[in-house]
């Protein structure tokens, strides 16, 4: 879909991935929508996209409630539109072995990004099937593909992403609504000081993919939109392992599990 003058809607804007994804989208022409809790945050990159030239909205909700949810889209709706494009972005986990991780910790961890991207998803897609046009995408990471030691919960919350996503877009077979997955390895953003311990926790095989940046990131999903791409992996070196993990899944596993945190 081409970005120019497209209403994007993008959550988890006010930080990391989604500000840089923002960013990306209003340099491509989007005029964008802003969804995160901190208004102050959501704020400062709504300010620097209209330096740019560029428009963007901010709108403060707390993505696990589903209510919420409704009830800004409702807002969103009637003031600027359906949105033409949603991207999924919002999320959060700290990466614990399930004995570290309480039964309410696991909860919350499904709530973002799988129950967050339900909720969005859900509130906008009638509109958009009315309409018959629009594109989603859903932003996991490589842990929706691979597993490795020290990550449960995280890690289901990204299969369970990446689950909903191509049930979706099979729901939408028949539809002129697109559906992308994006998956990628490390990014420097926020997300490690915003969740303490992980860092730590990627596996030493780690250090052949080069760390995007959000700037990278952002080119990724505008590309991948703009060509309607059902999946998008990034960078070239995780291509190069998703090869592998066709041919010899055993090989990638084995080397994400030795070379993963040690339990101690
Ligand atoms: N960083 C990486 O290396 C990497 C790599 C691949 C995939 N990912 C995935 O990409 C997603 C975004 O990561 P990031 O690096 O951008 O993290 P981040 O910098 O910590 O940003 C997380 C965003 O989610 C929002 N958020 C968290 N809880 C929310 C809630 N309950 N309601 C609404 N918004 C909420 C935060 O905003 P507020 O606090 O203002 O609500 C913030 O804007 C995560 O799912 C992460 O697993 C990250």
């Amino acid at each position: 879909m081409k970005i120019n003058g497209k209403l994007v809607l993008v959550t988890g804007a006010s930080s990391g991935m989604g500000e840089g994804i923002a960013k990306a989208m209003a340099k491509a022409g989007g005029r964008l929508i802003l969804l995160a809790r901190n208004q102050a945050e959501l704020d400062r990159v709504a300010g620097t996209i209209t330096a740019m030239g560029g428009e963007a909205q901010a709108f403060s909700v707390d993505l696990k409630d589903a209510d919420a949810v409704a009830k800004v889209a409702e807002r969103i709706t009637s003031q600027l539109g359906t949105p033409d494009i949603i991207v999924n972005n919002a999320g959060a986990g700290k990466w614990r072995f399930v004995d570290e991780t309480t039964p309410a910790e696991a909860v919350e961890m499904m709530a973002l990004p799988y129950f967050a991207t339900f909720n969005v998803t859900h509130a906008f897609l009638p509109a958009m099937l009315k309409r018959n046009s629009g594109h989603i995408v859903n932003i996991s990471s490589v842990a929706s593909r691979f597993v490795w030691p020290g990550a449960t919960a995280y890690t289901a919350a990204r299969w369970a992403v990446r689950g909903f996503t191509q049930a979706l877009r099979a729901d939408l077979d028949t539809t002129n609504i697109n559906v992308t997955l994006y998956e990628s390895a490390s990014v420097k953003s926020p997300y490690w000081e915003h969740n303490p311990g992980s860092a730590e926790r990627v596996p030493g095989i780690g250090v052949i993919i080069p760390k995007l940046t959000v700037e990278d990131v952002g080119t990724a999903v505008v590309k991948g939109v703009e060509r309607n791409k059902k999946l998008i992996i990034t960078p070239f070196m995780t291509k190069l392992i998703y090869w592998n993990h066709v041919f010899f899944p055993w090989l990638v596993q084995w080397l994400l599990t030795k070379t993963g945190y040690k339990r101690k």
